[in-house]
């Protein structure tokens, strides 16, 4: 399958970078046909983007040897997908704006496909209250991102803003490429791992979760296209790339990020949340010569999952809650869907001997209410993507 990106490239110091991005892509047997815009022609020349790319380099909308080569409108839309790297403020700017005074702007008002921005600009301008805005305005609009990475910058200060770097950039094309938008345009709000409930400074109260599944399914909705947080207890396993991460503790932290994180247009909440934690938290170690670890007083923990399926004002349009069982399985699934409102439950047998908890394959039965579909063995991975898939199928068309 031919695969092909329409790269934009803007006007900053990271445009060089850009040019090993072309090269990248190129190994990867990705085609690339680049844009300059003016400020991008200040620091690389069309010359080198043709010649690394191997096709033409466009630069002038009102140029008509270029229109007569291909009209923007069909530039716009013969790749599969549009890189905007270095995406300076100015372009993250006019994108969120909607204005079009240039080629790559243009390009970028006229494109049916999905965008990836690369952002690329100084710490202040990345910090500034309207980058963010504009940022978020891109996102709501489906938008993808990479980067920016923290680090020294060309400008002498150190921070946010740096270019990702080509192989990152050519693995979130690759990750865009792979996925067909699907979910793009939606938030989709994870939960994942256990979480830890304090009984001193040294010990705590967790259920097992090595954090796996959640994991799998913040990355496989990112690749339909998907803005995700995911809101992960302590595991070790690294951010999967392009989804916003918060990590917390304790129950109660992860409600209070989970509502942070609102509103979102679906909830997975696959945590292995601990039902109860310690009544008491002290703040010294408590010694066991004192006897004083004899027994434990609990308090409920808040229910994350039935609490954000009744929110009266940010329900999020599907809830979707795992049920880890033991025995009857299917029954005390149903029966929790019920008692949580949530919209699906996805249970998994987790008795001992199955190897799914901590393992990297699961079984599941999704339960929604009007019946129950039994899912085979499979990768964890694969039941995400399925799942993120069935997720996308059962979301209203948006407006
Ligand atoms: O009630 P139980 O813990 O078995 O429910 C499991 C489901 O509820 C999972 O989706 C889990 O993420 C969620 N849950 C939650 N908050 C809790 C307990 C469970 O969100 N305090």
């Amino acid at each position: 399958m031919s695969r092909s990106v329409l790269l934009l490239i803007g006007g900053g110091i990271a445009a060089y970078k850009s040019l090993l991005l072309a090269r990248e892509l190129k190994k990867r047997g990705v085609s690339v046909t680049g844009v300059l815009t003016r400020g991008g022609a200040e620091f690389i020349t069309p010359l080198s983007v043709a010649g690394l790319t191997g096709n033409q380099c466009f630069t002038d909308l009102f140029d008509l040897k270029d229109e007569a080569e291909m009209g923007h409108i069909e530039l716009s839309r013969a790749a599969d997908l549009v890189v905007a790297a270095p995406a300076t403020a100015n372009l993250l700017g006019k994108a969120a704006n909607g204005l079009a005074d240039d080629l790559a702007s243009t390009v970028l008002m006229a494109t049916d496909k999905r965008v990836l921005f690369a952002p690329a600009m100084n710490v202040r301008m990345w910090e500034h209250p309207a980058t963010r805005r504009n940022v978020s305005r891109l996102r709501e609009d489906g938008a993808l991102f990479v980067g920016p990475d923290e680090g020294e910058m060309a400008c002498g200060e150190y921070g946010p803003g740096r270019m990702a770097e080509p192989e990152a950039i050519a693995d979130a094309v690759e990750d865009a490429l792979s996925g067909d938008g699907a979910l793009s345009g939606r938030h989709v709000l994870v939960t994942a791992g256990p979480t830890h409930e304090p009984l001193d400074p040294v010990r705590y109260v967790a259920n097992r979760s090595s954090g796996k599944q959640g994991y799998a399914i913040a990355r496989a909705c990112r690749a339909l296209g998907a803005r995700v947080t995911l809101v992960s207890g302590p595991v070790s396993l690294p951010s999967p790339r392009g989804v916003e991460v918060v990590r917390v503790e304790t129950a109660r932290d992860m409600l209070a990020a989970c509502e942070a994180a609102l509103p979102a247009d679906v909830f997975v909440a696959c945590a292995a949340v601990a039902d109860y934690r310690p009544a008491v938290e002290t703040t010294h170690k408590v010694k066991k010569e004192r006897g004083g670890l004899t027994a434990i007083d609990l308090t409920e923990n808040p229910d994350i999952l039935a609490i954000i399926a009744q929110h009266e004002t940010q329900r999020p349009q599907l809830v979707i809650g795992f049920a880890a069982e033991t025995d009857d399985v299917i029954g005390h699934a149903e029966a929790k869907r019920a008692r949580k409102q949530c919209d699906w439950i996805v249970a998994n047998d987790v008795s001992p001997g199955t190897g799914i908890m901590g393992g990297d394959r699961n079984a599941v039965t999704i339960i929604n209410g009007n019946g129950e579909e039994a899912w085979e063995d499979m990768p964890k991975s694969d039941v995400s993507s399925r799942l993120a898939r069935k997720i996308a199928e059962a979301l209203p068309p948006r407006p």
